[in-house]
């Protein structure tokens, strides 16, 4: 008989509980039962395995109530972890052992880029078919448009920022709102369009601490002249651009002291906020669209493939899915690495919009 493991790995993304209800609904449906690995690529290892469904009076497996009651909530319901020992070769043969002791048939793993990569070393070492879905509120995996998370961060910077500003409104002053994202500044570039911030500052256009300052300054400045009556002014920084926000907001308010008058600067790092939280719609949508593409690849005996959402391009393989394609995991890491080091086309694009609206932003 047949058997899916499910385990979610890395940072925690919402959509990571609808992942797994879709996985354990779409395998009930081919009369497959699922099991959840506890703590992600450690749990593999450690062999935490519980069943996520039991069965109807019929006998077909459906999901247990906790998998399904959880399945709009964020963070995950298996627990997640970064498993440095999963590196390592022994410890990955071990968690081969654990699936065929569990009696697994196909592994899906929920999970960022490390995650994606883990499931490309394990992939290599074993027949049992491992099918990736992309999760990591990062939007740094290549070959799909978006992982789980993005969205949902994303509706909680934009409702974080609408709060900021009404306070920022009231006092007439400038925000410096850090948002997470790694070396990724998709989640800055994104949020500052749907926030209509006055300036974003991206780790992709590397500048020095001078001129990072610099900009700020001139932004706060333009911003606060009085032709132009501006009552807020809002500057998204990603996290990977390397000056703390506190010392862009002291150098900044140091700057603009004239005459003993001061402007008045703060800085609000949204930090881990932006990683919890319910899934938002689309996350919940995707999440179910993914886990059904991924379980028919496992049930098929596709192996080291991830699902990507990416639509009217002809790589990678069709599926069941007309959003949902495919991707053999090594082309999804050659195309993370670029898009990491700023050599992919996506990335490029992204940069090249941000630019050519920089001047629609400072309005
Ligand atoms: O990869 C997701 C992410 O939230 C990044 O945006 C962030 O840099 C990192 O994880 C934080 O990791 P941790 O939760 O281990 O501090």
């Amino acid at each position: 008989m047949s058997r899916i493991a499910v385990l979610t790995s890395g940072g925690d993304a919402p959509g990571m509980n609808a992942a797994i209800l879709a996985v354990t609904k779409v395998a009930a449906s081919h009369d497959v039962p699922t099991w959840g690995v506890e703590g992600g690529y450690d749990g593999l290892i450690d062999g935490v395995f519980r069943p996520l469904v039991r069965r109807n009076l019929d006998g077909k497996p459906a999901p247990v109530a906790e998998v399904e009651a959880e399945g709009g909530e964020g963070g995950t319901i298996l627990g997640s972890s970064r498993s440095p020992r999963f590196f390592e070769r022994e410890s990955r043969a071990i968690a081969i052992e654990q699936l065929k002791e569990y009696e697994i048939t196909g592994l899906v793993v929920i999970g960022g880029n490390g995650s994606i990569a883990g499931a490309h070393a394990l992939a290599a070492e074993t027949d049992i078919p491992i099918v990736g879905i992309p999760a990591s509120i990062d939007n740094d995996i290549g070959l799909t448009r978006e992982a789980l998370g993005v969205d949902s961060a994303l509706n909680t910077i934009v409702e974080a920022c609408d709060n900021i500003s009404d306070t920022a409104r009231s006092h007439h002053r400038a925000f410096i709102v850090e948002v997470m994202g790694r070396e990724s500044g998709y989640l800055a570039m994104a949020a500052a369009v749907a926030t209509a911030a006055d300036a974003v500052l991206l780790p992709e256009r590397p500048h020095s601490r001078d001129e990072v300052i610099e900009s700020v300054v001139t932004c706060i400045q333009r911003s606060f002249d009085v032709a132009r009556d501006k009552t807020r002014v809002l500057v998204i920084k990603a996290e990977g651009v390397p000056v703390p926000t506190h010392e862009i907001v002291e150098e900044a308010t140091n700057r603009l002291t004239v005459n003993g008058d001061r402007f008045d600067i703060r800085g609000t790092v949204l930090g881990h906020v932006v990683r919890g939280g319910d899934a938002s719609f689309r996350d919940r949508l995707l999440a179910g669209r993914f886990g059904r593409v991924a379980v028919e690849a496992a049930i098929r005996g596709k192996t080291d493939v991830m699902a990507g959402w990416n639509v009217g391009v002809d790589t990678g393989e069709a599926t069941t899915d007309d959003w949902i394609r495919l991707f053999p995991i090594s082309d999804v890491l050659r195309e993370t690495e670029k898009l990491l080091d700023g050599t992919s086309s996506v990335s490029q694009d992204r940069v090249a919009r941000m630019e050519a609206i920089q001047g629609v932003l400072a309005l």
